[in-house]
Order: structure tokens, then sequence, then C-alpha cells
């Protein structure tokens, strides 16, 4: 399967700049998720992908063939790409076969060959028993399988996928999330995923892009994008996290961490993301990661103390908010390990690993 490279993709709506700059390579058989808030240009970029919408400028490749730049501009059925629209678009008055086989009607397959790769592609998304159905009878989960048979049934290069879960009830997603990512691995097929559901996006890529106001603000693996943020933007929209305002005070040092002043005391920090390491930064630390004690741990590196201002059981874990040189912390603590009266004395404790440094803008 080939990889896809964008490279400076610009895309216009009369003033409003939908696709900004974006440039970016999806490795053969991996799957890449755009994330971001709506409008941000996710769909449009897939678009262009696909063909469907004509850049402004940018070049678009598919393994070695130019699709769209240097003069050039396939047509969509000739890109060999599958396709899932957020809306499934099925066509209700024909039946669950014809919804399927149409990829393969327009490019003229013989009939015979309609029927055994309709057949197959059904299978592999288990809808075996469901070809005579009229395409209204179908539950939102079978809707979601008929259009990625669609997409998959005339052997596309790549697979896009435009929020394909979004139409389901939670439960489902979920089930259907594992379904696809397996599908995705035993094909093999190089894959671009938008989602504005950043749980979506973790679980689902191999790589994550973030997206607002049609740029590319940050690029990594889950883990990195989750944990070591770059910015503020992706630090926020991923996850909670708590921001600590404070200033560098000289470079690398204890174990390459580097030391921040901040109104709850010095925070050494991961260095990752910082250029310039003088003045203003923040300090991200999500929620899950602060340890919380009423006993004062014996390394004292990262360690502050606080007052509790208020404890909300949330089930899974149990929300502490902690006030600390005039700053709020949120913690998120297992349930049976946290029990603490409002107002009484508690240490929190920032493991340096997971203490990123961001700018403040
Ligand atoms: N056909 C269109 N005509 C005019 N504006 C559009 C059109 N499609 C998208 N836009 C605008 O482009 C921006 C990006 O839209 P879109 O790519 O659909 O975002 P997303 O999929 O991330 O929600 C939005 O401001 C949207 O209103
Ligand atoms: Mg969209």
């Amino acid at each position: 399967m080939p990889e896809v490279v964008v490279t400076d993709l610009i895309k216009k709506f009369g003033t409003v700049q939908a696709v900004e700059n974006v440039s970016l390579t999806v490795p053969d058989g991996k799957l890449m998720t755009l994330l971001g808030p709506s409008g941000c240009g996710k769909t449009t970029t897939l678009r262009c992908i696909a063909g469907l919408e004509d850049p402004d400028a940018g070049e678009i490749r598919i393994g070695s063939k130019v699709m769209f730049g240097q003069g050039k501009n396939v047509p969509p059925e000739a890109r060999q790409v599958g396709m899932v629209f957020q809306s499934y678009a099925i066509w209700p008055h024909m039946k669950v076969f014809d919804n399927i086989a149409f990829p393969l009607k327009i490019r003229h397959v013989s009939s015979n060959e309609i029927k055994d790769k309709v057949r197959s592609v059904m299978q592999r998304v288990r809808l075996e028993t469901l070809e005579d159905r009229p395409a209204t009878d179908l539950s939102g989960g079978q809707q979601q399988r008929v259009a990625l048979a669609r997409a998959l049934v005339h052997d596309p290069q790549i697979l896009l996928l435009d929020e394909p879960l979004s139409n389901l009830d939670a439960e489902l997603r979920d089930y259907m999330r594992i379904e696809l990512r397996e599908l995705q691995r035993s094909l093999g097929i190089t894959t671009i995923y938008v989602t504005h559901d950043q749980v979506e996006a973790l679980s689902i890529s191999d790589h994550v892009t973030v997206l607002n106001g049609g740029k590319i603000v940050s690029t990594g693996s889950p883990r990195d994008i989750y944990v070591r943020p770059d910015n503020r933007f992706v630090a926020s929209f991923v996850g909670k996290t708590n921001f600590i305002v404070g200033k560098l005070s000289g470079g690398p040092e204890k174990d390459h961490y580097v030391k921040v002043e901040t109104p709850i005391g010095p925070i050494y920090c991961h260095g990752h993301g910082v250029k310039d390491t003088s003045g203003d930064v923040l300090v991200s630390i999500k929620p899950e990661n602060i340890v919380v004690s009423d006993k004062a741990p014996t390394d004292k590196m990262n360690v502050f103390e606080g007052k509790v201002e208020v404890t909300s059981y949330l089930g899974a874990f149990t929300e502490v908010q902690v006030s600390s040189g005039g700053q709020s912390i949120r913690v998120h603590a297992k349930s049976d390990e946290v029990n603490f009266e409002k107002g009484s004395k508690v240490y929190v404790k920032f493991p340096p690993t997971y203490c990123a440094l961001i700018a403040p803008t």
C-alpha cells in the first residue's frame, strides 16, 4: 500500500481559508488521524485528497503518483481512494447489495466480478445476511458497515474516513472503533481518519495530526500528543490539563530537566517543545499524573504543600482541587485512595517526566 504525502495544501471558500498550508505524510499501511474542533478544516483536507474539492495550491501524492499539483488534477474515480462520509451517503432506494456494488458499476466491472467482490467485502465487514435488505431497514451500525463495504469494494489504495462513528450510540461506537482498527490493520491499508473526538483519535491512531483554524498545530504519536503536548491548544484540547505560569531559570539541569520558577515553587520539567530558554513559559500536567497525599513524600523534588478546596467523586476516579501558592490544581486520584476533608493539608507531587513545558501563547 502506498504512502500519502500532502504538501502545502491550501483551500479557500471565498474569504474563508479552510485549509492553510497543510503538509502531512501518512506512511505506508499506517493510520493517521486528523483531530480538531468543528470547522478546523478536517473534512476539506480529506475531500481534497479524495479529489472532491479542487485545492487552491499545494501537492497531493499517493505512492509515486501525483494526484494534484505539477499541473495535474486526477479525477476522483481514478485516484483509487475509498471514502466513508460522515453522513454515510447511503442511497435509501437501493438494496444493500446495490449500494455496495455502485463503485464497481461506475467502473464498468462485469456483473460476475461485481457479485464476487461485493460478497467478499460483505463477509469482511460481517454483512453477509443483509444482501437483499432495503438500505432504509438498517440500523446505524449496519449503515456504517455498508458505507465501509462500499468504500472498500473496489480495492482502493487508501482509505479516507470522515467521522465514521459519530452517528452511532456510545456503546456501538466503542465496539466499532476496535473493529475498524482491526480491519485496517488486517488489510494493511493506508488510512486517514477524521474525528473531533480525542479519545477516538488516541485509541485508533498510529499518528495524530491536530488541526486548528485550518492549520496543523501538532503532530506525533498518541502518547506524545497526550503526555507531552508541545503547545497550549493541544494541551487543553486533548484531555484536561493544569497550566502553571512560570519563568525558566536556566537550561537543562538535574537529569536533563529544566527548572521553572512558579508561584507554587520551582518545578523541574521535561524540556520538550521549548526552543527559547528565557522568559515566560507554561507547565502543563494532566490531573491523573499528579500524586496527592496527606503525608509528605520522602523525595522532595516537585512536591508542594496545598489545601483541599473541593473533592468530587466521579466513579472511576475522584477529582481533588488543591490550592497551592494561589493556584488551583486539579488532581485525579483513585477513589479508594483519597478521603480528604475540605480545607485539609495535602502534598501534591508532579513527576517531572509528566511536566510538559510549553510556550504561553
Ligand atoms: N462548501 C463550502 N463552502 C463554503 N465554506 C465551506 C465549505 N466547506 C467548508 N467550508 C468552511 O471551511 C471551514 C472548514 O470546514 P470543514 O473542513 O468542514 O471543517 P471540519 O470538517 O473540521 O469541521 C469552515 O469554516 C467551513 O464553514
Ligand atoms: Mg467535518
